[in-house]
């Protein structure tokens, strides 16, 4: 934790063959949780991880574990990545017809319960769930894939969505994901972000994964956050 800010590898960028050896050194270098994107190819084009991965990481790391469910039918896989100890389970409003019924069963099966939303999405659309969550991911990509340029635009949301949770006294937790690194962190923890999921700014630094952590660290500690600083 950096001035109040989490970092949070985002294993889709790691090379899978060496996932465990990676998330290791990632956990060495400070990570404070490890996000695991899990994609169906209908939600989002792609496809990626399922609980299998979540459970092999159980078992190589005590950091906590996010599993980022970009899926069609969330509530027929939410038991499944529970039991494979995933800490925090995180949905999105667009992919599902009853967020309620959907974060209720994450909370029935264990797990912390977070919302996602895809940049265009409006913070309308979960305004009403806010109390019944534990974190909020601001996408900052569109979902489906690591690599892609940050969507500056997003910027005013998170602004908003910290309003929005200190009008109501919500403590719930400010993400976001999708092209952060050492230029955009700064942007996002000024606006309010408090956990920052990088993939690529992480597993595919090329002085390796240790000196990406450390250049993220970097460009959080010279941010400006706004609220006051929670810790050095
Ligand atoms: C995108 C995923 C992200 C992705 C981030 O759909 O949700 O978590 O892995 O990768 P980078 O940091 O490379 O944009
Ligand atoms: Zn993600």
């Amino acid at each position: 934790m950096i001035n109040g800010v989490k970092l949070l590898p985002s294993v889709f960028a790691a090379d899978q063959a060496r996932l465990g050896e990676q998330v290791r050194e990632a956990e060495a270098a400070g990570a404070d949780a490890f996000h695991v994107d899990v994609m169906d190819g209908r939600f989002v084009p792609n496809l990626s991880l399922g609980p299998l991965v979540v459970e092999a990481l159980r078992r190589t790391t005590d950091l906590p574990l996010t599993a980022h469910l970009m899926i069609e039918e969330a509530e027929r896989h939410v038991d499944a990545f529970a039991r494979a100890g995933a800490d925090l389970i995180i949905v999105h409003p667009e992919a599902t017809p009853d967020l309620h019924r959907l974060l209720q069963s994450i909370r029935r099966a264990g797990s912390r319960a977070g919302i996602a939303l895809n940049p265009f999405s409006p913070l309308s659309l979960i305004e009403e769930a806010l109390s019944s969550a534990e974190a909020v991911l601001l996408m900052t990509v569109s979902p489906g894939f690591s690599g892609q340029e940050f969507l500056a635009g997003v910027l005013p949301k998170i602004l908003r969505l910290r309003k929005l949770l200190g009008d109501a006294s919500l403590a719930v937790e400010i993400e976001v994901d999708g092209g952060i690194d050492v230029e955009t962190a700064p942007l996002v923890v000024a606006a309010g972000a408090r956990a920052l999921v990088a993939g690529s700014a992480v597993f595919k630094h090329p002085g390796g994964i240790v000196q990406g952590m450390a250049a993220l660290a970097a460009s959080v500690r010279r941010a400006a956050p706004v609220g006051g600083t929670a810790s050095v």
